[in-house]
């Protein structure tokens, strides 16, 4: 089949891993359906309907995650779903069941239903490193892997919700792999920045941003390492087109600590007042160059820490965040 009669479906389209996914899709000849949450808002559709491509093999569907019908009106047609889509909120939750799980889980459960439903041949889930990580049990000695989980009880206790949220999530599309029969991959990516697509931040790069900004957080429960936002998008379609690539799959350019990020961050641009912390912020993590191994073996080069910092913070300075 060529790709322009290949239609894949990208949850989350919007978003700033989406985007850039929709976007080497769209490089790549698919014919793209993307998810927004809302149609009628440019923030969400205006970006994308500007890519390469867009004008012919983009069909963009508004959905919610916790709408079954919506989503399989996007999924309809699809041989492949790559599911993004997800709440991202990592600072104080109010409502953690209805802002965090509730989507995360049933959503993650309603894009396989549908999948399964409409005949869809692989789906590769965006999972992340918070759900390999608070893992307080983990040896000390050994690097964290794909074998690693977070404890959901240690996140419970401390009310760290977005990683629950993460892995609950995973292990719903797991769950549902193994009982339906249906082919699902996953990605596991860290913390992930660089050239900024749609006009509002994520997560991750407004965490870059309030680093610049003098912000002494040092994010202990969600940094396992950094990962630039074009190799996340090749690490989906990478495991998506390759029939061998199976199970979870780690995405961080190295496994490193916040402190190692913010150390560079401080080497490259001096000129802003990036606050001292110490190295070690991720206590019990180990470091190493090739946690991603499995995406190496697939192909993937990462793009190194230093050019990704590069990107990142001339992508806030382009888009007006800092001067
Ligand atoms: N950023 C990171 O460092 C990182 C690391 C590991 C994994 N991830 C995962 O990667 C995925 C994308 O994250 P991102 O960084 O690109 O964040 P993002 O820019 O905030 O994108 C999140 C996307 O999910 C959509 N979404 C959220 N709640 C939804 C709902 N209830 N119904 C429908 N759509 C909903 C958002 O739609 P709107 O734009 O319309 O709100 C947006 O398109 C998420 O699954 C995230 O957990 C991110």
């Amino acid at each position: 089949m060529s790709k322009e009669a290949e239609v894949v479906c990208v949850t989350g389209g919007s978003g700033c891993i989406g985007s850039w996914l929709v976007r080497l899709l769209l490089e790549r000849r698919y014919t793209v359906h993307a998810t927004v949450k809302n149609l009628s808002d440019e923030r969400e559709t205006a970006h994308l309907k500007a890519l390469e491509g867009a004008d012919t093999r983009l069909r963009l569907f508004q959905i919610d995650l916790l709408d079954y019908d919506a989503i399989a009106a996007a999924v309809t047609g699809c041989t492949g779903v790559f599911h993004l889509a997800s709440p991202c909120i990592v600072d104080k939750v109010e409502d953690p069941q209805n802002q965090l799980l509730n989507p995360a889980v049933k959503g993650t459960v309603n894009v396989l239903t549908a999948a399964k439903a409409l005949g869809v041949k692989r789906v590769v889930v965006t999972s992340s490193v918070s759900s390999i990580t608070p893992s307080p049990k983990w040896p000390a000695d050994k690097v964290k892997d794909e074998d690693c989980w977070t404890d959901e009880e240690y996140c419970r206790q401390n009310e760290i919700w977005y990683p629950l949220s993460k892995t609950l999530a995973e292990k719903a599309a797991w769950e549902f792999a193994k009982e339906k029969g249906l082919d699902v991959v996953v990605v596991n990516p860290g913390t992930v920045m660089g050239p900024v697509i749609p006009p509002t931040l994520n997560a991750s790069m407004l965490m870059l941003l309030r680093l610049l900004q003098g912000c002494t957080d040092t994010y202990g429960n969600f940094f396992m390492g950094s990962v630039h936002f074009k190799d996340v998008a090749l690490a989906h379609i990478l495991v998506y087109e390759n029939p061998s690539a199976c199970g979870r799959h780690l995405c961080v350019e190295a496994i490193s600590h916040y402190g190692d990020f913010v150390a560079k961050v401080a080497e490259l641009y001096p000129e802003y007042d990036i606050p001292r912390l110490p190295k070690d912020t991720q206590p019990g993590l180990l470091r190493t160059k090739d946690g991603a191994k499995k995406l190496m073996d697939l192909g993937l080069q990462f793009i190194p820490m230093d050019q990704i910092i590069k990107d990142s913070v001339e992508s806030l300075k382009a888009k007006g965040f800092i001067s």
